[in-house]
C-alpha cells in the first residue's frame, strides 16, 4: 500500500517562491527597489488592506485559513518602518468605506472605491518617510469581462490623481499592481513613478512572496507573458472582442507579440518576455549548431551584478514569409538559470526540434493542404531576455519545402471573412488581408462514415469493473452488460455538491447511481480549479498563485514541484481530477478569465500545462485541461460563436492543448460553453475525435463545461442534445442533479431509439470513462489497494480540519421541515446540515424560533447555503412564543449544504421549512 505524505511547509515554501519568481519588475530607477533596511515607507492605496488573492468565480473560490497580505508581510520586516499615521488615515477611512463584496456570482466589483489623497496628506508623508509604495488592485473573473473603463482595465481618476500627487512629492515611488491580468499603463508615462512591479494575484502566500521581492530577499526574475501596448485599441483583437453572437478572429495567428513585433513595434510599451532584476546578467550564445533536425544552443549566462539572481533565456524563430506568411517572432524555447551568485556563470543547453517551426497550410497554397510544412528559406534563431531585444544567433536554411505532417481538414470555418496576412514594405511588414479558406468537406457525411461499430447488450453476467482492472475480463465484455439506460446515465455527471464524492466539489461522474455502483463503478470526484481546490462546504484548501503569475516565473521545475503538492492535497481531499489548468490564450487583455490562464503565447501555455500535469501525475492524480477551445471571452459565453481559421486554431488556440497531450500525457479535457465555426465545442466531432484523439493520440475523457449547450451544425444549441455530445466523443455531460432521473430530459435514449445515436457510440464514451476511473485514486480505494489516507505534516492542528467524507443528506419534500430542537444556539455556534430537494429553484425558507430574552434583545441568525451567506434573520425576545421568519433563497443545485450561524445566543430553534416558490432548471437558462 503506497503511503503519501504532504509536507505543508514545503507546499507553502514552493508557493511563496513562485509568487516571488512570478513578480515582474518593469521599471526600477533611482535604486527604488529593493527597499533598504532602515527605510521608512508610506503606503498609499486601499489595496494594501484588501489584497486580491485571485480573481473571482470557479477559479477563485478556495476557502483559506489565511491570506498573507503585503501589508502584514511588511509589518513583519523588523528593519522596515511604516508611516503609521498614514496607515491610521486609511484605517479610519476604511471604517466608513468597507470592502464592497457586491452581490452574488460575478457581482463583485472589479475594483474598490479608492481613498482620495489630499495635498497635506502626501506632503506630510513625504516629510516623514523615505519612499512611497502605491498599491493598485483589480479583480475580474468568470461570467464578466473587463471593460476598457476606469475601475476595470483603466485606472480611475482618484487612482490617477493619487499616483500623480505621490510621484510629485516623493523621489522614490514604487507602484505595485495586484492584478490578475495586465492593465492599461498610460499612467506610467504620464506620472513616471520610479519603480513598477506586476505582483499579480499570489494566492494565500501572495503577500509573503511579494514582500520577499520588494525587500530584496529574492531578486525578481519574472517575465511578462503578454505584450503591454500603449492602448487597448492597439491590440488587433479589440475590435472583434466582446460581441454578442459572433467573434471574428480576424487577427488570425497574429496574437499578442506575433502582431506587435511584425506590424506595430512602436505601439509596445513593454514587450513580451520582459522583466528586470536587481542584478545584471550577460548572456552569450557560445555555440549554435544543428544536427539531425535539432538546433542546439549553448548559452552562457553570467551574473555581472552584485547580488544573486536568476535569468530567463528566451529563444524565438523568425520564419521565412513563404507563401503562408508568418509573424516576425515565435517563441520556440526558454530556459531559466539556477540561482546565480554574483560573478557566477551557468551554461544553459537548449535544444529545439526544427519540426516545431512547421506551419499549417489550411488553404493549399503551398500544394500541401491540411499539412504542417516547412517552407524553404532561412529560419533565423534569436536568443535574449525578451522578444524585442533577442538577437540573431543562428540561421537554419531549408532549400526545398518539407512536409512534416499530413493531416486532414478539421474545424474549418464556414463563414467567409478576411484575415491578416503580412506584406513587405520598406520598413518591414504591413497589415494586409486575405480571404480565409472555408470548409470543403461535409462534416455530417464524414462523421457518419466513421461511426464505431455497435455491440449487443448481453445483460448482467456478474462482471465487475474490478474484474477488468485485474485483467479477468475485457472492458468490452464488461460494458456489454450495461443497458442503454445505464449507458445513458454513465455519460451524465452529477453536481454541484454530489453526495457521492467529496462534499462541496463541482462534480462526480462514473458511478453516479446505485445501479452503476453495483457493477463496482465508483464515482470519480472533480473539483475546481486552477488556483486550488474549491469545496463549497467550507473546507479549507491551499490557494495557489494565479495562472498568469505562475507562467511569469518561466520556471517549469518549480511549477512541477508545486503541483505535486497540489496533487497530494487532491489525494488528501479525495479529488481525482482538478478542473484545471485553465489554458486559453490571452487573446485580448479584457477577457475576464485571463487571470486563470497563462499567456498570449501557445508555447509557454503548453509548457506550463505540461509542468502542472507532470507534478500531479507524479502522485497519480490529474488535471482537466480547459477550455477546449477558443474560450476567449466571458460575455455571452454560452452563445458566442467564434469564427476562426483552421490555421489559427491549430497554431495558436489548440497548440497548448496538443503539447499537453503529447508531452504532458493529459487524459482529461473540458470543452467550452460556446461554439467554434458554428458547432458548439461540446458536440464538435472534428475537435473531440478527429484532432484530439485521432491526430494527437489522446486516450482519456472529455467533459462539457457545467450546463453547457450542445448542437448539431445548423441547429440552435441547447442543453438536451447529449446525442450530439456523445457522437462527438465528448463523453460526459456536466452536470445534472440526479443523473438516473434524467432531469434535463436529454435526448440520449430517444436518439438511440430513432437511430441518430448508436449504442456503439455510447459504449465508446463509457469505455473512455471506465478507463479514466481505472487510472484514478478512487479505483485504488474501491479495490482496497490504498485507503486514501495520507499523512499531512507541518499543518497547524487548528487549521487542519478532519474532512467528513460522509455527509448525509436529508431529503426534504416540498413544504417539509427539519427538526432543529436539539441544536446548540449559544453565541458563536453554528449548525451545518445537508439537504436534497426534488427541484432546484427559488424556495421560501422559514425558520421558527422562540426566546425568553427581553423584547429588545437582537439575536441574528445567518443562513449560509453552499458556503455563501444568503440571509440574516434577526429575532427579538418573543416572550416564549414560537415565531417564524421567511426568506426566499435560490437553490441552483438539488444537493445543498446549509449552515446556521448564531452570532448571539438566546434563541431556541424549532424547525426550518422549505417551500418551493418557483422551480428552475439550469437546462432552461
Ligand atoms: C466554469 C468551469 C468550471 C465549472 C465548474 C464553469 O462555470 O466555466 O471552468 O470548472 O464551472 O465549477
Amino acid at each position: 500500500m503506497k503511503k503519501y505524505t504532504l509536507d505543508w511547509n514545503r507546499y507553502t515554501d514552493l508557493a511563496r517562491t513562485a509568487v516571488a519568481e512570478g513578480a515582474v519588475l518593469l521599471k526600477n530607477e533611482k535604486e527604488t527597489l529593493p527597499i533598504k533596511a532602515g527605510t521608512t515607507i508610506s503606503i498609499f492605496g486601499r489595496n494594501q488592506f484588501n489584497y486580491f488573492k485571485s480573481g473571482t468565480g470557479s477559479g477563485g473560490m478556495v476557502n483559506v485559513s489565511y491570506v498573507s497580505s503585503p501589508l502584514d508581510a511588511l509589518k513583519d520586516c523588523p528593519d522596515i518602518h511604516l508611516n503609521q499615521s498614514l496607515l491610521q488615515v486609511y484605517e479610519d477611512w476604511l471604517e466608513e468605506n468597507p470592502f464592497d463584496k457586491g452581490e452574488g456570482w460575478a457581482g463583485e466589483p472589479w475594483s474598490q472605491k479608492e481613498m482620495p489623497v489630499t495635498e497635506e496628506m502626501v506632503a506630510d508623508a513625504a516629510v516623514n518617510s523615505d519612499m512611497a509604495l502605491i498599491m493598485i488592485g483589480r479583480t475580474a473573473g468568470e461570467d464578466r469581462d473587463n471593460t476598457a473603463d476606469p475601475g476595470s482595465f483603466l485606472l480611475t481618476d482618484v487612482e490617477n490623481k493619487m499616483i500623480e500627487m505621490v510621484t510629485k512629492a516623493f523621489s522614490k515611488t514604487a507602484v505595485i499592481l495586484n492584478v490578475g491580468n495586465i492593465i492599461d499603463m498610460k499612467w506610467a508615462i504620464d506620472f513616471n513613478p520610479s519603480a513598477i512591479v506586476y505582483g499579480w494575484q499570489g494566492g494565500m502566500e501572495g503577500g509573503n512572496g511579494l514582500i520577499d521581492v520588494l525587500t530584496g530577499k529574492v531578486s525578481p526574475s519574472g517575465k511578462l507573458t503578454d505584450t503591454i501596448s500603449y492602448s487597448i485599441n492597439d491590440n488587433p483583437s479589440t475590435e472583434n472582442f466582446g460581441h454578442e453572437d459572433i467573434g471574428i478572429y480576424q487577427e488570425d495567428i497574429y496574437v499578442g507579440y506575433r502582431y506587435f513585433e511584425t506590424f506595430a513595434k512602436d505601439k509596445v510599451l513593454y514587450p513580451f518576455g520582459f522583466g528586470l532584476s536587481y542584478t545584471s546578467f550577460a548572456t552569450e550564445v557560445i555555440e549554435a549548431t544543428e544536427s539531425e533536425g535539432i538546433i542546439n544552443l549553448k548559452v552562457n549566462v553570467t551574473n555581472t551584478g552584485k547580488i544573486s539572481g536568476k535569468e530567463v533565456v528566451q529563444v524565438y524563430v523568425e520564419k521565412p514569409q513563404g507563401l503562408l506568411g508568418n509573424p516576425s517572432r515565435s517563441l520556440v524555447s526558454f530556459a531559466k538559470t539556477m540561482l546565480l551568485e554574483a560573478g557566477k556563470r551557468q551554461t544553459l543547453d537548449i535544444s529545439i526540434p526544427v519540426n516545431d517551426f512547421a506551419c499549417y497550410d489550411d488553404n493549399g497554397v503551398t500544394g500541401y493542404k491540411s499539412s504542417y510544412i516547412l517552407e524553404k528559406g532561412t529560419y533565423r534563431i534569436y536568443a535574449g531576455t525578451d522578444v524585442r531585444s533577442a538577437s540573431p544567433v543562428f540561421d537554419y536554411n531549408i532549400d526545398a519545402l518539407q512536409v512534416i505532417e499530413s493531416l486532414s481538414e478539421n474545424m474549418a470555418p464556414v463563414t467567409p471573412f478576411q484575415r491578416i496576412k503580412p506584406i513587405a514594405n520598406e520598413n518591414g511588414y504591413e497589415v494586409a488581408y486575405e480571404n480565409v479558406p472555408l470548409r470543403t468537406i461535409d462534416v455530417q457525411e464524414r462523421y457518419l462514415s466513421e461511426r464505431p461499430t455497435s455491440r449487443e447488450y448481453t445483460g448482467n453476467r456478474g462482471h465487475k469493473l474490478t474484474d477488468v482492472y485485474h485483467g479477468k475480463v475485457s472492458l468490452d465484455t464488461f460494458l456489454d452488460q450495461l443497458s442503454d439506460e445505464d449507458l445513458a446515465s454513465i455519460v451524465r455527471g452529477q453536481g454541484m455538491n454530489s453526495p457521492r464524492v467529496t462534499p462541496g466539489t463541482a462534480g462526480a461522474f462514473g458511478g453516479i447511481s446505485d445501479k452503476l455502483n453495483d457493477f463496482s463503478i465508483p464515482a470519480v470526484c472533480c473539483a475546481d480549479g486552477p488556483s486550488g481546490i474549491r469545496m463549497d462546504i467550507g473546507t479549507k484548501a491551499f490557494s495557489l498563485p494565479n495562472g498568469t503569475l505562475l507562467a511569469s516565473t518561466f520556471n517549469l521545475e518549480l511549477i512541477e514541484d508545486l503541483f505535486e503538492m497540489t496533487g497530494l492535497e487532491m489525494r488528501k481531499n479525495r479529488v481525482d481530477t482538478l478542473l484545471g489548468p485553465g489554458m486559453n490564450i490571452h487573446r485580448n487583455p479584457l477577457n475576464g478569465r485571463n487571470f486563470e490562464y497563462f499567456s498570449e503565447d501557445p508555447y509557454l501555455t503548453g509548457k506550463m500545462a505540461v509542468a502542472q500535469l507532470n507534478g500531479m501525475h507524479r502522485v497519480g492524480v490529474t488535471g482537466t485541461l480547459k477550455h477546449l477551445s477558443a474560450n476567449n471571452q466571458e460575455f455571452h459565453r454560452h452563445d458566442i460563436n467564434c469564427i476562426v481559421s483552421e490555421r489559427a486554431l491549430r497554431e495558436i488556440y489548440l497548440k497548448g492543448f496538443e503539447m499537453a497531450v503529447k508531452e504532458g500525457k493529459a487524459y482529461s479535457m473540458m470543452t467550452t460553453y460556446g461554439g467554434v465555426n458554428g458547432i458548439w465545442t461540446a458536440g464538435l466531432y472534428d475537435q473531440n475525435t478527429r484532432i484530439l484523439r485521432d491526430e494527437w493520440g489522446f486516450d482519456g475523457i472529455v467533459m462539457t463545461d457545467w450546463w453547457a449547450k450542445v448542437n448539431q451544425e445548423g441547429e440552435k444549441a441547447n442543453r438536451e442534445n447529449t446525442a450530439a455530445m456523445v457522437r462527438s466523443q465528448n463523453d460526459l455531460y456536466m452536470v445534472v442533479g440526479e443523473p438516473e432521473a434524467n432531469p434535463f430530459e436529454d435526448n440520449t435514449i430517444s436518439s438511440i431509439e430513432d437511430g441518430t445515436l448508436t449504442r456503439g457510440e455510447l459504449l465508446r464514451s463509457a469505455a473512455n470513462i471506465c478507463k479514466f476511473i481505472m487510472r484514478s485514486p478512487v479505483m485504488e480505494r474501491t479495490l482496497g489497494l490504498n485507503d486514501g489516507a495520507i499523512d499531512v505534516i507541518g499543518l497547524d492542528e487548528e487549521v487542519e480540519e478532519e474532512l467528513d467524507f460522509d455527509v448525509s443528506y436529508q431529503h426534504v419534500k416540498d413544504g417539509e421541515s427539519i427538526n432543529l430542537m436539539d441544536v446548540d444556539t449559544s453565541t458563536g455556534s453554528s449548525h451545518a446540515f445537508a439537504i436534497s430537494v426534488d427541484q432546484s429553484g427559488m424556495y421560501e425558507v422559514t425558520l421558527t424560533v422562540r426566546s425568553f430574552a427581553g423584547e429588545l434583545a437582537q439575536m441574528p441568525v445567518t443562513i449560509f447555503a453552499n458556503n455563501m451567506p444568503v440571509a440574516t434573520l434577526t429575532f427579538n425576545g418573543t416572550g416564549g412564543e414560537w415565531v417564524s421568519q421567511t426568506k426566499q433563497m435560490f437553490f441552483v443545485n438539488q444537493h445543498n449544504y446549509l449552515k446556521l450561524y448564531f452570532s448571539l445566543g438566546g434563541l431556541e430553534v424549532k424547525e426550518i421549512t422549505f417551500k418551493l416558490a418557483n422551480s428552475f432548471s439550469m437546462r432552461n437558462l
